[in-house]
């Protein structure tokens, strides 16, 4: 092994890290030592480090992220170096950069490095993943009717290329009577000796319920007790909407795999995204893409196997990538960290909370999202009556209210409450939507 490859070895395999990155990521994540790109005081503070149009009410921000200052000036960085000198710049970033992504992720994951795979979006995790993951002939994928476009069509696609056994179920009757209870047993009673993986998504965004995840992973794990290693339900979990919103540690969740892409609530670069696998889990994933990671390139120059590197290698895809985002990611995660994870979630809580109360004492609106945070995150869902999803989110529009409508084939009006709202814009929000009824 090269020298180069070597280091690279160590670092994926989380055996060794270089002490200067351990050092500068590790001490940037301390409260009181926070540099001065991730300090702030206020909400309103943290506001100001988005480029985000100051006319607009952003609720729709989640949808594709604006990036704040620390990834703006990491991509200017690398942008500028991968232009004056493509091959000297990467040369000598590529490493050290992935290996700092890795670290960062991995501490704000609650995970070691060798169990992420980075990739460039959700969709691209999980259609990786689905893909190439290992079926015995009478081994059957079980999926809900709840997920998103990304995760139906990747199941599909592998059906269609391998006859693996595809089947749908509800989790739930009604969004009105919905509980974590009803959604646990459902998932019980859907899994046959069959099953070897379970597919679904942590925050729906076609209507923003939020599962239990925690509970349906402790369910299976009791039916896994009377299975063995090759026949254990595999649960993936599609957690784009539940990464940069919800307060947890990936390792304590209970999921096998959590494919998310951080260029949405964790306001990573444009074209970035993760699969965090467990390390039990790792090996019934197939690559498809050739990695482009230096072991792995490394020991075929060799003329030597690379099967003994870490699964989640294989999973990165290659080859070359837009590394000036790439390279920046690591700056998202720090951004968050500075935050703290549990002042995320009850930011994000808090407004949402806001907004849905005063949607609910709204006669002409129907709220379709739980009340309840044990059932939703940072998505509210709601219609109005007489009018349709597009015509609200318009006419929304033409008061400076950025929403969205559900791209699935029931169409709500969805607003999403973000790090980048106050309270004043959720009452904004609340008053305009009581106007629409005499408008
Ligand atoms: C639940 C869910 N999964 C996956 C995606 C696709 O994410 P990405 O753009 O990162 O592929 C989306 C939305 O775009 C989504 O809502």
């Amino acid at each position: 092994m090269t020298d180069i490859g070597r280091r690279g070895f160590l670092v994926r395999t989380g055996l060794a890290l270089s002490a200067a990155v351990l050092a500068s990521a590790s001490s940037r994540t301390l409260a009181n030592q926070q540099p001065s790109p991730h300090r702030f005081t206020n909400w309103e503070d943290l506001r100001a480090k988005f480029p985000l149009s100051p006319q607009l009410i952003h609720l729709a921000a989640f949808f594709l992220a604006s990036h704040p200052a620390p990834v703006r000036d990491a991509i200017e960085r690398h942008r500028a170096g991968l232009d004056a000198d493509p091959i000297g710049y990467w040369s000598e970033h590529e490493e050290k950069q992935e290996a700092k992504v890795l670290l960062a992720a991995a501490e704000y994951l609650g995970s070691n490095t060798a169990d992420i795979a980075l990739t460039d979006s959700t969709t691209m995790g999980l259609g990786l993943l689905y893909g190439g993951l290992k079926l015995g002939n009478e081994q059957e994928i079980l999926t809900t009717t709840h997920d998103h476009y990304s995760t139906e069509t990747a199941l599909r696609l592998r059906a269609e290329r391998t006859g693996a056994m595809v089947r749908q179920i509800h989790l739930y009757r009604s969004l009105k009577t919905v509980s974590r209870d009803e959604i646990v047993e459902s998932l019980r009673k859907g899994i046959t000796p069959m099953t070897r993986i379970v597919a679904v998504t942590w925050v729906h965004s076609s209507t923003g319920l939020k599962l239990p995840i925690h509970e349906m992973a402790q369910a299976i794990q009791t039916i896994n007790r009377s299975r063995d290693e090759q026949n254990r339900v595999i649960f993936c979990v599609d957690g784009v909407h539940a990464l940069g919103v919800e307060d947890f540690r990936v390792n304590e969740l209970g999921c096998d795999f959590l494919i998310a892409g951080t260029h949405k609530w964790m306001f990573g670069p444009r074209g970035t995204g993760l699969v965090w696998g467990q390390p039990k889990a790792w090996p019934i994933a197939r690559a498809t893409i050739p990695t482009f990671s230096s072991q792995a390139y490394d020991l075929w120059m060799e003329n030597k196997s690379s099967k003994g590197l870490p699964q989640s290698v294989h999973m990165t895809p290659g080859g070359f990538h837009s590394f000036e985002h790439r390279w920046a990611l690591d700056e998202a995660f720090l951004f968050h960290q500075a935050i703290g994870k549990s002042k995320v979630t009850q930011r994000i809580y808090e407004l949402n909370q806001q907004l849905k109360q005063g949607l609910a004492a709204m006669p002409h609106v129907t709220l379709h999202t739980p009340m309840s945070q044990d059932l939703s995150a940072g998505i509210v869902c709601l219609e109005v009556a007489g009018l349709a999803p597009r015509t609200v989110v318009e006419k929304l529009r033409q008061r400076n209210i950025v929403g969205s409508v559900t791209p699935y084939a029931t169409k709500y009006v969805r607003l999403a409450p973000s790090l980048v709202n106050s309270s004043e814009e959720i009452e904004m929000t609340l008053r305009e939507i009581k106007n629409l009824r005499t408008a």
